[in-house]
């Protein structure tokens, strides 16, 4: 078997993005050498808690989490606490966490961690605003030959967004830091809405999760639950979009998604459309090509995978 990919998640936990957790920490394909929290979808104080806590369901204490920012690069913090809840983790009733988030920032770790291995042997998954990964880069632009890619969620183009008639959650929040990565050189590989939306999380999938009658595929079932309620009614369909862990079954199983690489850019100037990802898919300027932007997933594949994948926790 070849090496484990080695890997560092930035996620602002988050139902989906505790799904993705929980796929990854159950993936031998995957070496989780950290996990950072950045605000978003909550405050900083509860998503470096929810990330301990599914650490802890996936039976993974050891797993290093860090506190990033607190705070977007330039604007004010937006959260998500009407689609989340309250704590971000709003279904399951999960204890609170025992193990230790670690010391230093999560800026400092990218940084260090990067450092002190080769180029292209760290892959960086982001699941919410790109703070965290714009402070490294700026901090330390070494970073970017090190980093192999950086697989996101966010952004949307014929989908349109979530948060704005234009604009998605994870690059609304913080689109500074956005135009940063996506300036930045690194290869990046971007799961927007117009994937995501295609992932549902249909009552047959919540079923089949349920139905592995283990504490984790419990603690799921209920997550997904909670999450897909106010989902439901905004698009009307049977179940909501899975979006964050569409970036970690890239990793394992990239044949279940297609897209094309072509130029991406950040509204950051317009209040209208701030946030907005102008993605040139039809390849209409000559703008560099600077992601690998998805469009369709096998959907059964992909729930087909992450419920094996639970199972194994
Ligand atoms: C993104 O925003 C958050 O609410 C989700 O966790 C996901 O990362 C979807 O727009
Ligand atoms: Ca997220």
């Amino acid at each position: 078997m070849t090496a484990a990919r080695k890997i560092i998640i930035d996620t602002d936990p988050g139902q989906d993005d505790a799904l993705a957790l929980l796929l990854a920490l159950a993936s031998p394909e995957l070496d989780v050498l950290g996990i950072t929290a950045v605000a978003g979808n909550v405050p900083l104080a509860l998503t470096e808690k929810n990330a301990r806590k599914i650490c802890e369901l996936a039976g993974k204490p050891g797993t290093k989490v860090f506190a990033g920012a607190i705070r977007p690069l330039v604007r004010d913090l937006v959260t998500a606490e009407h689609v989340h809840g309250r704590t971000g983790l709003d279904g399951p009733d999960l204890p609170e966490p025992e193990m230790p988030l670690q010391d230093g920032h999560a800026v400092d770790f990218i940084i260090d961690t990067l450092m002190a291995h080769g180029e292209g042997e760290i892959t960086l998954c982001p699941l919410g605003p790109l703070t965290n990964i714009a402070l490294a880069l700026n901090r330390e632009p070494r970073i970017a030959t090190r980093i192999r890619e950086i697989v996101l969620m966010g952004g949307g183009f014929f989908e349109g967004g979530n948060v704005t008639p234009t604009a998605e959650f994870n690059i609304y929040v913080d689109p500074h830091a956005a135009d940063v990565v996506l300036r930045s050189g690194v290869p990046v590989v971007m799961m927007p809405l117009d994937v995501t939306h295609k992932a549902l999380t249909t009552r047959a999938r919540i079923a089949a999760i349920r139905a592995l009658d283990t504490k984790v595929g419990a603690a799921c079932a209920e997550l997904l639950e909670f999450f897909e309620r106010f989902d439901e009614e905004k698009y009307g369909t049977d179940g909501g979009p899975l979006h964050d862990p569409c970036v970690i079954a890239y990793l394992l199983k990239p044949e279940l998604f297609t897209g094309r690489s072509c130029n991406v850019t950040v509204e950051t100037g317009s209040e209208l459309t701030m946030g907005m990802t102008v993605i040139d898919w039809w390849r209409v300027t000559d703008r560099p090509e600077n992601a690998l932007v998805m469009r369709d997933i096998d959907d059964d594949g992909f729930f087909t995978l992450l419920t094996e994948r639970l199972a194994r926790l």
